[in-house]
């Protein structure tokens, strides 16, 4: 069975319930849509947007931007149509499906590579995560910030809390991996980039804004400093 196919199996049923239920656990996806230094007309795409629920927000906090999703799952992406049919949003924002680092900005017609790209709770579900982040930066333009929250390892967590939400986790093909931000810091120093990261109270999540270097001339926003916490 390939990522598609198991995501559309994984989320047949549950995207009925997706968004009420995953505000409960999926911390800091707003305090990270918030520190986005987005700039009038720049474009986002966000990989494995599921619901659109991160979508939906960012089309109300940054009304001139023009918003992208990919997401494995076919059915998922179904939820996300039927939410967004007949707001506000619909012709805001544009949905396909596709595969963490097979996507490229021409496959959404555009001309350029993307001014944001945002990965909410989904590296955890990714096995090969590491080469979706190196496939993914060239269709980040130059200058331009990838956001990331997830799971993080959670070690400053009781380990009655601790083991048993990493088991159930693990049954929905979420497996948080401890090495992201060690990947992410030398990603960034490889290609001589700037990164901001930081660890929710208990080491719950991690919040990271990679700022790929800037060689045009075009405006570079600031990547935040990291301030705030806790949301849902
Ligand atoms: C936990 S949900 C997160 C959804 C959304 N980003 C959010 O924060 O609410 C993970 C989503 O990533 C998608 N996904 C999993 N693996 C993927 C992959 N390799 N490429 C693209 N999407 C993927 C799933 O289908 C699912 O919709």
């Amino acid at each position: 069975m390939d990522a598609a196919q198991q995501m559309d199996r994984q989320y047949r049923y549950q995207r009925y319930v997706y968004d009420w239920s995953r505000k409960y656990y999926l911390l800091g996806r707003d305090t990270l849509l918030q520190e986005m230094p987005v700039e009038a007309g720049d474009t986002i795409l966000e990989i494995g947007c599921g619901t659109a629920r991160n979508l939906s927000k960012m089309a109300y906090r940054f009304p001139s931007a023009r918003l992208f999703g990919v997401d494995a799952s076919s059915m998922m992406l179904d939820t996300a149509r039927a939410k967004l049919q007949g707001t506000l949003y619909e012709n805001k924002i544009t949905l396909r499906q596709g595969l963490a680092g097979q996507i490229s900005y021409r496959d959404f017609g555009l001309e350029k590579p993307f001014d944001h790209i945002v990965f909410s709770y989904v590296l955890s579900m990714i096995p090969g995560w590491q080469k979706a982040l190196e496939q993914t930066l060239p269709i980040l333009k130059p200058g331009g910030c990838l956001h990331v929250v997830d799971f993080s390892d959670q070690t400053s967590m009781p380990g009655w809390f601790r083991k048993p939400l990493l088991t159930w986790l693990g049954w929905f093909h979420v497996h948080p991996d401890p090495a992201v931000p060690a990947f992410l810091q030398q990603l960034a120093t490889r290609h001589d980039d700037q990164l901001r990261m930081r660890q929710l109270p208990g080491r719950y999540a991690l919040l990271a804004h990679y700022q790929k270097k800037g060689n045009s001339n075009d405006h570079q926003p600031d990547i935040p400093h990291l301030a705030k916490y806790l949301d849902f």
